[in-house]
């Protein structure tokens, strides 16, 4: 979960602002979202019960600072206590420092653009993982690093609303070097404080992209194309030590020892397709395939494939550290599961390393530009008492959960169309 999704009334954010302008669709705002503020112990209750070993979070910085260097004891206390109470119920918390949202005070000066903003996210940091890190094993700096430019800088659809590539690329490099510093001073205060090992990453959204059926050669390459640049060209620092062209070829030798863990957050595949009549163009899905309510293809094997081409690159453990499907059909969900919990432990077979997988979400929560209108959670939600309404699949993924195990009689009754290919394999 992140915070602004399920908190409820972060009203210091930029995302505040933005839903404030009508940006959101329906005109919709996060308002008390899953009011998950005041009942993070129910929730977390229920995560036990349904024997989750590891629940992933977000801190928003608009309530640790809401004014520029005024730190919020009272809020520091509040996620210690939230965290705490994971570490008491022997759930793992995994604690992302930036889901999206940016204080409205940094937003306004620029965000990530402005010259001090490095400086001053490591003066955020500095003072969150002094405050929580005896709690914390496990550390995301930044989500989506991608995505986030991308809505925000190209395609104007989140806060700050821009259209422009420049500065695009400028984000970029601006979360890059974030997320080296940020690692460095995460590593340092562990020392200084003798909190033992930590393990710091960042959470990347990967899309496998494929040709469509009748391919050309422009499709081919475009496809070579994106799969570069979206998936691999943010790691190349990480394991050659100089930075992508589009970055600025820099060399920053140092990356290398600045990642521990790969985060890899995964929903669909994309095709790439060149026409004359209507120029590039990547679309969601081939024609007939399966889909989600938010339009995207369900593809199983895109999480296999971006598991081994990245585990491959990177030689480091993989966490999935987002899964998910938006859609009114539970039983589709539970489907959705478990194909592509096969797909990962099929990639496990075959050497990658993979460590844990988060389902994204919990509970329905509030989709950014998309408001409440895509349920992704295994838990509903009664908008006006904040009942939490567990759904199957929350039972069926609690089942594996708790055993580890996929049974015969889950793959007969949710993923007959895998059942075949997997007799045969065996
Ligand atoms: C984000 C989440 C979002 C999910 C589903 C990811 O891009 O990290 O915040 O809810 O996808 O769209």
């Amino acid at each position: 979960m992140s915070s602004h999704q399920v908190e409820g009334n972060n009203i210091l954010n930029d995302w505040w602002a933005w839903e404030h302008k009508g940006k959101v669709l329906n005109r919709q705002i996060s308002g008390d979202a899953c009011n998950h503020y005041y009942l993070y112990k129910r929730d977390f209750e229920m995560m036990k019960n349904m024997h989750h070993n590891a629940h992933r979070l977000s801190i928003e910085w608009s309530r640790i600072e809401p004014n520029e260097g005024e730190f919020n004891k009272e809020e520091l206390r509040h996620y210690r206590k939230v965290i705490q109470e994971l570490v008491n119920l022997g759930i793992t918390p995994i604690v992302t420092l930036h889901h999206f949202t940016l204080p409205y005070w940094f937003a306004k000066k620029g965000g990530f653009l402005q010259v001090d903003a490095r400086k001053i996210f490591e003066r955020y940091i500095r003072r969150v993982v002094s405050e929580l890190g005896d709690l914390v094993k496990y550390w995301i700096t930044i989500n989506e690093p991608y995505v986030y430019a991308n809505f925000g800088y190209l395609e104007g659809k989140w806060p700050p609303g821009e259209k422009n590539i420049f500065k695009l690329i400028r984000v970029l490099r601006a979360l890059f070097y974030i997320h080296l510093d940020s690692y460095k001073t995460i590593k340092e205060i562990y020392k200084r404080n003798h909190w033992g090992s930590s393990h710091v990453g960042f959470a990347k959204h990967l899309i496998w992209f494929d040709e469509s059926s009748n391919k050309t050669l422009i499709d081919k390459i475009l496809v070579t194309i994106y799969r570069y640049t979206f998936n691999k060209s943010f790691y190349r620092a990480f394991y050659s030590g100089r930075l992508p062209f589009v970055l600025g070829w820099k060399k920053v030798p140092e990356a290398r020892q600045c990642l521990d863990f790969i985060g890899i957050n995964y929903y669909f595949r994309c095709i790439c397709k060149f026409s004359l009549l209507k120029g590039f163009q990547v679309s969601h899905r081939e024609p007939d395939r399966e889909r989600t309510l938010s339009d995207w293809e369900v593809y199983p094997e895109g999480l296999y494939n971006v598991c081994k081409l990245i585990g491959r690159k990177i030689k480091k453990p993989i966490i999935i550290t987002e899964n998910g499907i938006s859609t009114l059909d539970d039983n589709q969900r539970i489907s959705f599961i478990i194909r592509h919990l096969e797909a990962i432990h099929r990639a496990i077979g075959e050497g990658v390393d993979i460590r844990g997988y988060l389902y994204w979400s919990f509970i329905d929560n509030f989709e950014w530009a998309e408001g409440y209108t895509q349920p992704f959670g295994i838990v509903g939600m009664n908008h006006r008492t904040f009942e939490r309404i567990p759904k199957s699949s929350s039972q069926v993924f609690s089942e594996i959960c708790k055993t580890g195990k996929i049974t015969d009689n889950m793959i007969k009754k949710h993923a007959k169309n895998i059942r075949e290919r997997l007799l045969r394999e065996n």
